[in-house]
């Protein structure tokens, strides 16, 4: 009898021990828990904050400077999804078959970068330069090349690519001479093109981003006096800041 009672208290507390353990690791399960939920939390803080910083900074990046001489014409976004939408176009124009790029330098270099990156089909990339007001000259005597394109274009399908086309004399200049070489075939694309307020005869381009109003456009690679080409949203410059 005594022995049984002794037995039965043993066990009781057996099963009190396993329980204070199972409690024990219960606690420390909690306690991860809580630290997990707080990390988690304080991340969500970190990023919510550190997204917010980002989007201050770009505003200051340009829209900031709407305020400083320069208004938004066509902003980062509608750019964007421009982009893709002409890579598309110029995907169904020529399928997966192989292509060379010209890129008349160096207005051209952002929207160049961001619409090959939309094409799927092999390219191969060149660029010319070329130069429409030579020396300290503020009347066009018309284009000349300063780097002239290292690739044969002979039998190849070459699209000419540049930011704008506002007089046209450029795109002339660059396709009569392109035609010389004999390509297989010769598109052009431009991001902008100027409405002008004279009419003029210029070449019309195969693939357009925008047609915009006759005004000075810098950002997205153009620029005033080799400035503002990092800007990422088109913007006009303000004629009143301009002239001061
Ligand atoms: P074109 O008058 O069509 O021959 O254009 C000559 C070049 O002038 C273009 O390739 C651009 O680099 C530059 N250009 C024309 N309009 C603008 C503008 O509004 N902003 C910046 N560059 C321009
Ligand atoms: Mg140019």
């Amino acid at each position: 009898m005594y022995l049984a009672q002794q037995q039965h208290i043993r066990c009781r507390r057996n099963f009190k021990v396993i329980l204070c353990k199972i409690l024990f690791i219960v606690r420390i399960w909690e306690a991860i828990s809580y630290k997990r939920v707080f990390l988690l939390m304080l991340n969500l803080l970190v990023r919510a904050v550190t997204i917010r910083s980002m989007g201050n900074l770009n505003d200051t990046d340009c829209r900031g400077r709407s305020d400083s001489g320069l208004k938004v014409l066509v902003s980062r976004e509608e750019i964007a999804a421009r982009v893709e939408q002409l890579a598309a176009e110029i995907t169904d124009h020529y399928g997966t078959g192989e292509i060379t790029i010209v890129g008349v330098m160096t207005g051209v270099f952002v929207f160049l970068a961001d619409l090959m990156r939309n094409l799927s089909m092999p390219i191969r990339l060149d660029v010319v330069s070329v130069r429409s007001y030579p020396g300290t000259s503020t009347s066009s005597q018309g284009p000349q090349l300063t780097l002239p394109p290292k690739a044969d274009l002979n039998g190849r399908d070459v699209l000419l690519m540049d930011d704008i086309l506002d007089s046209g004399h450029t795109m002339k200049f660059l396709l009569d001479m392109f035609s010389a070489s004999n390509p297989r075939s010769l598109k052009t694309c431009v991001l902008l093109r100027k409405t002008l307020s004279q009419p003029v005869d210029r070449p019309d381009v195969d693939f357009f981003g925008f047609d915009i109003p006759d005004e000075f456009v810098v950002g997205y690679g153009l620029d005033y006096d080799d400035l503002y080409r990092g800007l990422p949203d088109l913007c006009v410059l303000d004629p009143v800041e301009d002239a001061g």
